[in-house]
């Protein structure tokens, strides 16, 4: 953990303002924010391990339990709401056998619901992997599952 860790640190050289920043890189490399990694940048930029988990929880963009291989965001802001996203995310829940919020059992797929992905005029829309994809309907959502599942076999 330290080896993978430390350097992320030290590219901030120490810059305790840099926390959100350390804890992006933190979640891209391990996918989630793991306890470990905490306690490591928490006892080497002295920050009470609180503090980095309040950061954690206030930005909706980290992660505390593992993610899939392939994040998919549904966009249920108002202007994707009327437009009809919960139906796409009722139709990918029902497809991989989760609700949002949980991963596969095969640690391919978690699905999110997010509140706004910042493009509005592209409702619905759906990120996988931070690609976006826009004016999609229940149907070619699931078949651009389907796609990464087609990828991934
Ligand atoms: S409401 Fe969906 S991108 Fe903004």
């Amino acid at each position: 953990m330290r080896k993978q860790v430390d350097p992320i640190i030290d590219r901030y050289r120490g810059d305790r303002t840099a926390i959100v920043a350390i804890l992006h890189e933190i979640n891209a490399a391990f996918r989630y924010l793991p306890r470990e990694a905490l306690e490591r940048v928490s006892e080497q930029l002295s920050i009470p391990l609180s503090h980095l988990y309040s950061a954690a929880t206030f930005y909706r963009s980290f992660d505390l339990e593992p993610c899939g291989e392939h994040e998919i965001q549904v966009c249920l802001g108002t202007a994707c709401h009327v437009r009809g996203s919960e139906l796409i995310l009722d139709a990918l829940s029902r497809r991989l056998g989760i609700k949002p919020g949980e991963t596969t059992a095969d640690s391919k797929y978690t699905l999110k619901r997010v509140n706004c992905l910042g493009a509005c005029a592209l409702g619905p829309l759906v990120s996988i992997d931070r690609d976006y994809h826009g004016h999609l309907t229940a149907h070619q959502a699931e078949r651009l599952l389907e796609a990464y599942e087609d990828e991934d076999a």
